[in-house]
């Protein structure tokens, strides 16, 4: 569809159109009590934040806008591995549905701001790379909070496992001084040190490459930011696994799409369900994974 048949279809005036964004990559813009830009293409929040508030998502200034590319920055979805797929040489890193295009199916206005619903099922090319018939829903709704539900049913005769991400990036104001909270106590696997098991002693504070996968993490976590004086906070529904990940130096240096010096401004706590807590959809029903971001002032 076209963008002007989408915004036939689909716009609220007022509340939410569909423009041309990155790349010229359609995307629904909400405005009024929050502004919000979620791309079709992956069905990728990219902006989020309540009127007046400055900006709480990351983009990275460097972010490619392309078919069958990821966007760095905002809320990619991850699915159906998280991370590398073993064993299958060029499959994409965390799944192939944060690069394919995503259908509009409703926005509508709710109660607690503007609902967008997007839609991706299963086809010849994914079966290609994953044997499993699935339909992906993404409900965000942007208003005072932000919510990102997404449902995976599994429209298949057989159960299959699955692992799924909202990767998401948040600005901060310094790495070097942001604390996150909620997760102490809690065990991880360590990415940058061997893939060692430990656990978590207090908050969380940034001194180097930071790459972890903290498990059975059910509790919401905060993230302490005192040079931009907020607190954001991420509750979660349907997910046991929080990632939380800064490049640093190095690392910011060697992706393409991430500007060397960006690494100081952004933190990703991803809502997930990895390695052996993936999820396991018996076939015909439906699991669903929330994440809801809301922002204080401190
Ligand atoms: C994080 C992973 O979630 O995503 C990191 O834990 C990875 O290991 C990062 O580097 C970014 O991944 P990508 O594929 O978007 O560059």
């Amino acid at each position: 569809m076209t963008i002007a048949e989408l915004n036939q279809k689909h716009a609220i005036p007022g509340a939410a159109e569909i423009v041309a964004a990155g790349g010229n990559l359609p995307a629904v813009r909400i405005s009024g009590p929050a502004h919000a830009l979620i791309y079709l293409h992956g069905a990728h929040v990219a902006q989020w934040h309540p009127a007046g508030a400055k900006e709480v998502l990351w983009m990275s200034g460097q972010s490619l806008f392309a078919d069958g590319k990821p966007i760095r920055g905002g809320v990619p979805i991850c699915y159906p591995w998280f991370g590398p797929l073993g064993g299958v040489a060029g499959a994409a890193t965390h799944g192939f549905v944060r690069n394919s295009a995503w259908e509009l199916e409703a926005i509508r206005k709710v109660s607690a701001g503007v609902e967008v619903v997007l839609k991706l099922a299963s086809d010849g090319a994914s079966r290609g790379v994953w044997p499993h018939d699935f339909v992906l829903r993404h409900r965000i709704t942007a208003g005072n909070e932000l919510s990102m539900a997404l449902e995976l049913a599994n429209t298949g005769h057989a159960p299959f496992k699955a692992e799924e991400a909202l990767h998401t990036y948040f600005t901060v104001g310094d790495i070097r001084q942001t604390r996150v909270q909620g997760l102490a106590g809690t065990h991880y696997i360590d990415k940058v040190d061997g893939k060692k098991e430990k656990t978590q002693a207090g908050d969380i504070d940034f001194t180097g490459e930071t790459d972890r996968v903290y498990f059975d993490t059910p509790a919401p976590a905060v993230i302490e930011d005192p040079v931009l004086r907020r607190r954001i906070t991420i509750s979660k529904e349907g997910s046991r696994d929080t990632v939380v990940w800064n490049p640093w130096i190095a690392k910011a240096k060697a992706m393409a799409d991430f500007g060397d010096d960006e690494w100081t401004g952004m933190v990703c706590v991803e809502t997930c369900n990895v390695a052996g807590n993936a999820v396991e959809v018996a076939a015909g029903s439906t699991v669903r994974m929330t994440a809801r971001i809301a922002v204080q002032n401190i």
